[in-house]
C-alpha cells in the first residue's frame, strides 16, 4: 500500500465531502479542498474552484498526487459541471501528473434513464478514456439525500410518493471510509460498488421518516409510469451483495432527529 498523499477533494463542502475531509486528515493525507466560495480552515487548505467557468482548476490540481472528485451540480447545468467540468479537471490532472483520479459515481446509472445519471455516465467514460490513472466508486443514495427529498413532501398535508421504488440508502461515513481506502497513489480502476445495509421501499423509508419526525400525514402511493421509475422499482439502483456500514435508516433518523 502506498503512503498517504497530497490529496485534493473537489466539492469539499458537499454532503460526502464533509464526511471525507476529516477521514483523509486522520489517515495522514495533506488535504486541499475546493469550493466556489472563499473558505478557510486550520487543517485543510481551501481553494476556490468553479468547474463551469474553469476558474481555479489548474491551481487546485497543482502539486497533488490524488484527486477525489465529488463536486457535482445535479440541479444546475449538469452537462457543464459534471461532464465538461470533469473533462477540464482531467486535463489539468494529466498536466500535473496526478497518480489517481478517484471518482464518485452512482449505482445503476447505466440502467436507469435519467438525465443526471446520463451525465454521470459520460463523466465516467471521460475518466476511463483519459490518460490519468483512475478509480471509480459507485455508491447508492446517501441518507441525507433521502432525508432532503422526504423533507420536501413533509410540508404537504398528504405525502404523494412512488412508494414501491426500491433503494439501498447508505450513511456517508462508510462511503467516505471506502474512498479513503481508495485514495492512494495506486489507481484501482472499477471498485466494487457500495450500498447501505438494507434494500428498502420508498414507502418503508417514508413511514420511518414520518415516525421520526412525528408528522402524522397519510402516505399516498402515486404510481409514476415511466421507465426511470420502473427501473428503480426493479432494484436497478441497488447492490445488495455489496453493503457497507451497519447504520440502518431508522438508526440514522434517530441520531439526526433525537430530541431531549
Ligand atoms: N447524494 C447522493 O445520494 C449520492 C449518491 C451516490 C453518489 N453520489 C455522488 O457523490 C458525489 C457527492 O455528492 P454529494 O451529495 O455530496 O454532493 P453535494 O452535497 O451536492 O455537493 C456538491 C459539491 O459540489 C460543489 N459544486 C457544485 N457546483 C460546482 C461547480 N460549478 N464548480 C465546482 N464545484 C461545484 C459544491 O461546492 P460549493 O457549493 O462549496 O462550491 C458542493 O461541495 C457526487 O458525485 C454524486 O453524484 C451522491
Amino acid at each position: 500500500m502506498s503512503q498517504p498523499s497530497r490529496t485534493l477533494v473537489t466539492g469539499g463542502t458537499g454532503t460526502l465531502g464533509q464526511a471525507l475531509l476529516p477521514r483523509l486528515l486522520a489517515d495522514g493525507h495533506t488535504v486541499r479542498a475546493t469550493s466556489r466560495a472563499a473558505r478557510t480552515g486550520d487543517d485543510v487548505e481551501w481553494v476556490r474552484m468553479e468547474l463551469e467557468s474553469e476558474t481555479g482548476i489548474r491551481a487546485a490540481v497543482d502539486d497533488v498526487d490524488v484527486i477525489v472528485h465529488t463536486a457535482t451540480a445535479p440541479l444546475g447545468d449538469t452537462e457543464a459541471v459534471d461532464v465538461e467540468g470533469t473533462r477540464r479537471l482531467l486535463e489539468a490532472a494529466a498536466e500535473a501528473d496526478v497518480e489517481n483520479f478517484v471518482y464518485v459515481s452512482i449505482v445503476g446509472i447505466d440502467d436507469i434513464p435519467y438525465s443526471y445519471y446520463e451525465a454521470k455516465l459520460d463523466a465516467e467514460r471521460a475518466i476511463e478514456a483519459s490518460e490519468v490513472p483512475s478509480t471509480i466508486l459507485r455508491a447508492t443514495q446517501f441518507y441525507p439525500f433521502v432525508d432532503e427529498l422526504l423533507e420536501m413532501v413533509a410540508r404537504l398535508p398528504v405525502w404523494p410518493l412512488p412508494t414501491r421504488l426500491r433503494i439501498q440508502p447508505v450513511d456517508t461515513g462508510p462511503v467516505a471510509d471506502r474512498l479513503v481506502d481508495l485514495a492512494t497513489t495506486e489507481a484501482g480502476g472499477r471498485a466494487a460498488p457500495v450500498g447501505g445495509p438494507e434494500v428498502r421501499t420508498v414507502g418503508e423509508l417514508a413511514t420511518a421518516y414520518r415516525e421520526a419526525r412525528g408528522r402524522w400525514r397519510p402516505i399516498v402511493r402515486v404510481p409514476i409510469p415511466t421507465a426511470t421509475f420502473a427501473r428503480f422499482r426493479e432494484g436497478a439502483a441497488t447492490c445488495p451483495e455489496h453493503d457497507v456500514g451497519s447504520t440502518t435508516w431508522e438508526e440514522w433518523l434517530e441520531t439526526e432527529y433525537a430530541t431531549g
